[in-house]
């Protein structure tokens, strides 16, 4: 077996946000912590040797994203969503949520309004009202158990004055929806429209279920001049304790 998806792992006592940082009457309790999606597996065996020589190297100074390193994230974004990614595309950030606060300072002044489809990872408000502007939210609809936009809401707040970006969530937590390319296109279309700016955040974008294929909101026609991609490898493969940079990808904007 490469790689272990069985062994359970005891992570208290080692910092872990989830576990140890949990409000004393709950911790120890056996409760399972929901509040973060981090892992519980142990990261490959590659990166954990390549950590390990880093540690045996001994010097824990700066580091920059260097061609290697850019040329492993666009592979990746190659291989597993059929996405090319030119150089002057890379903004490296230390997170997607700070990510979006800077996208949503970047793109709006204050007192602009940034659209939200809801219920949404929390940070996405914060990343909004914590930067002076105000949130507009389209409600997703539940059907049955499944999530649906409702595209006629979602046109009305995208066309008010005041609505200058909208903060995409794909796929999305936590309704664990992956948004369809007939969806995407729809969004986009909307949003171009109404000179309404996307950033889409990704961060989920490989941990797909069987049958569900992920959409980079890029390759949607007519958007790739429209929006910024959020993405990391942190979800993916469990590092978002270590100093692995993230990507946004500023496309054409
Ligand atoms: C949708 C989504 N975006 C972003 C994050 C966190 O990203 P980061 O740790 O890179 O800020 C999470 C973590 O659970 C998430 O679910």
């Amino acid at each position: 077996m490469k790689y272990d998806f069985t062994s359970k792992i005891d992570r208290s006592n080692t910092g872990a946000f989830k576990y140890d940082f949990m409000p004393e009457p709950l911790k120890g309790s056996g409760i399972v912590p929901m509040t973060v999606a981090d892992m519980e597996f142990s990261a490959p065996p590659e990166v954990n040797k390549a950590v390990a020589s880093a540690a045996y190297h001994g010097c824990y100074g700066y580091t920059g994203a260097d061609r290697a390193y850019l040329d492993a994230v666009k592979h990746w974004q190659k291989v597993r969503h059929g996405w090319d990614i030119e150089d002057d595309w890379y903004v490296v950030t230390n997170g997607v949520v700070q990510a979006l606060g800077i996208a949503v300072r970047a793109f709006t002044k204050p007192g602009d309004s940034v659209l939200i489809m809801t219920p949404v990872y929390h940070p996405f408000y914060g990343a909004v009202e914590d930067n002076g502007r105000k949130l507009e939210t389209s409600a997703l609809i539940e059907k049955g158990g499944r999530y649906e936009i409702d595209f006629d809401d979602l046109e009305a707040k995208a066309a008010m004055p005041s609505v200058k970006l909208m903060l995409l969530c794909s796929p999305h937590n936590p309704v664990g929806r992956v948004w369809t390319e007939d969806e995407l296109k729809r969004m986009s279309d909307i949003c171009v429209k109404n000179g309404v700016i996307v950033v889409s955040d990704e961060i989920h974008n490989d941990l797909i279920m069987p049958g569900y294929r992920h959409t980079t909101f890029a390759k949607i026609e007519g958007a790739n001049d429209n929006c910024v991609i959020c993405t990391a490898i942190s979800k993916t493969s469990t590092l978002r304790g270590s100093p692995a940079p993230t990507y946004s990808f500023r496309t054409k904007i």
